[in-house]
C-alpha cells in the first residue's frame, strides 16, 4: 500500500479531508512547521503520528527545508501532500519531492497566486473563483494543475464568506487528486496532467450555481 505524509502549519481542515477518507493509501505522519498548529492535536487523536519542525529553529531557509526533508525522508513517503503548509520551499526540496509533491492553493490558478486570494478576488471584481490542487515546482503557486473547482462570487460576499465556499470545495478536490494520485493514475504529459481513465471533465468540479 502507498503511504503518504501530510504538511499543515494551522487548522488542518484539507488534513481532515484527506484522513476522513477511504484512499488506498496509509498516512505515515502529519508534520508541521508550527507547534501550535491546531491540526496535530486532531491528527494525534486519530492516531497518526505527528511530528513538529519548527521553522523558527532554523537559521535559514535551507537549513528548515533540509531538516523538513530528513524528517520526512524517515517515512520514505510515495506522496507529500501540502495542506495549508504556508511556509515557501526552496528549489532544493521541491526538486526532491518533484512528482509526488501536492499542493491545494485556494484560487483558480494561475490567477490569484499568493496570499489572501478571498480578498483580492472581491477587490478584483471576478465572477468566479474557486481553489486548484497541483503539482509543485519551483515557481510558487504554480506546476502542473491536477484539479480545479470553481465557485461563484455573490454580490455580498465577504472574504471569510467567499473562503468558506471555497474551502468546501477544496476538501472534495483534494481528496479526489490524492486517491487520484494513489491509485497510480496521474501522469505527466508536456507538463500537463493526464488522469487515466477520467475524461477531462472530471478534473473540472462546478459548484451550485454554475453550469
Ligand atoms: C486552505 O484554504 C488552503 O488552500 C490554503 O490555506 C488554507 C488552509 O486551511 N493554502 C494556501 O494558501 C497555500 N498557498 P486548512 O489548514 O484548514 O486546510
Amino acid at each position: 500500500m502507498k503511504t503518504f505524509v501530510i504538511l499543515i502549519s494551522g487548522r488542518g481542515s484539507n488534513m481532515q479531508a484527506v484522513l476522513d477518507a477511504a484512499l488506498p493509501g496509509r498516512c505515515a505522519a502529519v508534520i508541521s512547521n508550527r507547534p501550535q498548529a491546531a491540526g496535530l492535536a486532531w491528527a494525534a487523536a486519530r492516531g497518526v503520528a505527528t511530528v513538529v519542525v519548527d521553522h523558527r529553529r532554523f537559521p535559514d531557509r535551507a537549513d528548515f527545508d533540509a531538516a523538513l526533508a530528513a524528517e520526512i525522508d524517515k517515512h520514505a513517503p510515495d506522496l507529500v501532500i501540502l495542506a495549508g503548509f504556508m511556509r515557501v520551499l526552496g528549489d532544493d526540496f521541491v526538486r526532491r519531492f518533484a512528482g509526488r509533491l501536492l499542493n491545494v492553493h485556494p484560487s483558480l490558478l494561475p490567477a490569484f497566486p499568493g496570499l489572501h486570494t478571498h480578498a483580492a478576488v472581491l477587490a478584483a471584481g471576478v465572477k468566479i473563483h474557486g481553489a486548484t490542487v497541483h503539482f509543485v515546482t519551483p515557481c510558487l503557486d504554480a506546476g502542473p494543475i491536477v484539479i480545479q473547482a470553481a465557485v461563484p462570487v455573490l454580490a455580498d460576499d465577504s472574504a471569510e464568506v467567499l473562503a468558506a465556499r471555497v474551502l468546501a470545495q477544496e476538501h472534495v478536490i483534494y481528496v479526489t487528486a490524492v486517491r487520484w494520485f494513489l491509485e497510480g493514475r496521474l501522469t505527466l504529459v508536456d507538463g500537463r496532467v493526464r488522469v487515466a481513465g477520467e475524461s477531462a471533465a472530471a478534473a473540472v468540479l462546478l459548484s451550485p450555481g454554475l453550469g
